[in-house]
This record gives structure tokens, sequence and C-alpha cells, in this order.
């Protein structure tokens, strides 16, 4: 039998949150006299929430204390925490529903693999809960993308290989951990931003179900 395990990142690939990060984390760092460009933002992207924060004082040639950092943090996910309260089913990407109920009838092995200590409630938000066998998330991992930690995690709870395992992302970090990983790349987004992925599609609506079958078949 063919299985393979399908790893799905979840900001910017299932639901388009990599916009409400960015909003959150652009206000935070107002709020402390940084600004950043849109090209540092893609570095935030993927990123766990300690790193995003420590790139940014390092961008602003801030340093502060632990207190402060901590508080930061928390005003960072309180004000993201906004956005996502708002959040339902609209707000999943074009076509990953297709996508998902795809692999789940040709009995593919289905698992999150995300950086965001979030990734449960947003999938509960946008309810698709109980569309992924496995999760593993910020809250399940030590190293942070690009380290491969959460995909082979994510391919342990599919027992799966990891050569068997085929990852979404929109993330250059992602791409990077699923690269280390020896785990086939997909880029969500720009060919020049995730110019490091084996395939790079615009979003879900360019993969059709006959690639799909193609990764189910060969590798
Ligand atoms: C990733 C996002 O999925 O999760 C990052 O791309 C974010 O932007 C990271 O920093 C951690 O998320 P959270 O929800 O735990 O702050
Ligand atoms: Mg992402």
């Amino acid at each position: 039998m063919n299985k393979k395990g399908f790893i799905f990142d979840l900001d910017g690939v299932i639901v388009d949150t990599a916009k409400y990060h960015f909003l959150a984390w652009q206000k935070l760092a107002k709020s402390i006299d940084v600004d950043f460009t849109e090209a540092e933002n893609e570095q935030l992207k993927g990123v766990s929430r300690v790193k995003s924060l420590e790139k940014i004082l390092e961008w602003g040639n801030k340093s502060i204390s632990e207190d402060e950092f901590m508080k930061l943090m928390a005003l960072k996910n309180n004000d993201y925490l906004s956005y996502i309260n708002e959040m339902d089913e609209n707000e999943i990407l074009p076509d990953v529903s297709r996508v998902l109920n795809f692999l789940i009838d040709a009995n593919q092995g289905i698992s999150l693999g995300s950086a965001s200590k979030n990734a449960r409630t947003i999938l509960k938000k946008v309810n698709l809960y109980n569309s992924f066998e496995a999760i593993v998330d910020g809250n399940d991992v030590i190293k942070g993308k690009p380290n491969p930690e959460v995909f082979l995690k994510a391919a342990k709870a599919l027992n799966i290989s990891p050569d068997d395992c085929i990852v979404f992302e929109d993330s250059v970090a992602g791409i990077q951990a699923a690269n280390a990983a020896n785990m086939i790349s997909i880029g969500v987004g720009e060919k020049d931003v995730l110019n490091q992925a084996n395939y790079v599609f615009k979003d879900f609506t360019e993969l059709e179900n006959s690639f799909l079958n193609k990764l189910i078949k060969n590798k």
C-alpha cells in the first residue's frame, strides 16, 4: 500500500494567520520604536515566539531585561489572540479543504507540524481539528524551525518514515526544516522566496489532485 505522511504547517498554509502575526509584531515593534521591513518579516515566518522577539530586538539594537521580554511576549500574544478569537472556517485558505479531503479519502497519514503554541486553538476555531491524525506544535518541540524536530516528531506520530513524508510550508525556515528532515518540501507562496523547496505553488488552488496522486505513488 502507498501510504505517505503529509505534514502541514498551519500559519500561512492552512489559514491566513501569517497576516495576524505580522500585525501583532508590527504593533509591538512600534511600541518600542523598532521598524522592520517586509523582507525582515519573512524571517519571522515559521520562527518561534521567543526567537521572533529576539530578532526584532536585534534589528532595533535594543537590549531589555528578562521581565520586560516576558511582558512583551505576552502583549504580542494577547494582541494576536484578539484576531484569533474572531476566526471561523471562512478563514481556511482556498482549496485546503479539498486537498485534506482528497488525502483523507486516499487513506494517507496527515499531521500538523507547526511552531505555534496556539495551533490547537486555531484548528478548533476553523473546525479542522479532527482532520489531523497527529498534531505536533510549538508545545511539543525544543528546537524550532529550521531545526527538523517538529517534522521528525510528526513523522514518528504518524508512524511513517521521514523519507516517505511531504511537507507543506510557507516559510523559509520551514522549508529548511523539511529539507533537513529529508522530506519532500513543498513551498506555498512565492517562488523567489521559497527557492530552496522541491516544489513551489502559489496556493493550493494550483495544486491538482493528479500531483497529489503522483506524490502518493512515486515517493
Ligand atoms: C509560526 C508562525 O507558525 O508560529 C510564526 O509562522 C510564529 O510567525 C510561530 O511566531 C509561533 O506562534 P505562536 O502562536 O506560538 O506565537
Ligand atoms: Mg507558516
